[in-house]
């Protein structure tokens, strides 16, 4: 089954790139990666949209695949990649038995991409996929934010942001606490008939995600406050985790 991506259309990804623009904090993730890795290793990236992290990647020599369950993000990403240097294919990493071949030295979630997951039982699916997917000595890194602020969140929040000279987004977001979800809305505005996205995210706290993840087979090995590899305190806005397999 195909993730349920409503919010990742043909429009979202067409501003996705204004929205993270390369060099967003890109070149410090891809700098930490390759850190981490060996010549052509191969590199999983679930959730790859259009290839921000994964193309570099690739230029470096290692060996990419991707899923993702947006065909618009992955016709971005085709566009992108003249060179077919990334292995990308339409899937749901949050259904069970994802077969992506297996034997990854590195499996990525970065951008939050994690809280789609809006259960736990969609959150177990991801990371026991993630473990299947593992080499033996493999690693999985997860990016996420700290959802300490959002938790506490009584009203909707409305801001807005800037994409282009022609083209604003506006954003709302609720919280739902009992449920630890997060409910957004961008409407783009750029001149053409407003559209709408909603995008709902279910954050889990860090100690949380090392729960999950020992109930699926993995266990932390490091956790940063960020891609320079900053120290992981109370006041980090968000933390990159670092998990290996139980074998
Ligand atoms: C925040 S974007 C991150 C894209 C890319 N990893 C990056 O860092 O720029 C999240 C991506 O995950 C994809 N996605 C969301 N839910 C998914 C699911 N259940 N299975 C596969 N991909 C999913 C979206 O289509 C989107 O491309």
């Amino acid at each position: 089954m195909i993730a349920q991506n409503a919010h990742y259309n043909e429009k979202m990804a067409s501003v996705y790139e204004q929205m993270y623009p390369i060099g967003f904090d890109t070149d410090a993730a891809v700098e930490y990666f390759s850190g981490m890795l060996k010549p052509e290793a191969k590199v999983l990236e679930l959730g790859i949209g259009t290839g921000r992290i994964a193309l570099p990647m690739a230029e470096r020599g290692f060996r990419l695949h991707g899923v993702d369950g947006s065909e618009a993000m992955l016709a971005k990403l085709a566009e992108h990649d003249t060179e077919s240097v990334v292995t990308a294919v339409l899937g749901d990493f949050t259904q069970p038995d994802l077969d992506m071949g297996g034997d990854f030295d590195l499996v990525t979630l970065v951008l939050n991409t994690f809280f789609v997951a809006v259960s736990r039982e969609a959150q177990l699916n991801c990371l026991r996929n993630v473990r299947d997917q593992l080499a033996e000595n493999g690693r999985f890194v997860l990016e996420a934010f700290d959802p300490s602020p959002y938790h506490v969140m009584t009203k909707p929040d409305f801001s807005m942001r800037y994409l282009n000279e022609t083209a604003i987004m506006l954003d709302t977001m609720m919280v739902d606490r009992s449920q630890q979800l997060m409910v957004a809305t961008h409407t783009i505005v750029d001149g053409g008939p407003p559209e709408t996205t909603q995008h709902v995210l279910r954050y889990a706290f860090p100690l949380e995600i090392d729960l999950l993840a020992e109930l699926s087979g993995l266990k932390l090995v490091e956790r940063w406050g960020g891609w320079h590899q900053q120290p992981y305190m109370a006041s980090s806005p968000r933390h990159v985790s670092v998990y290996e397999r139980v074998n």
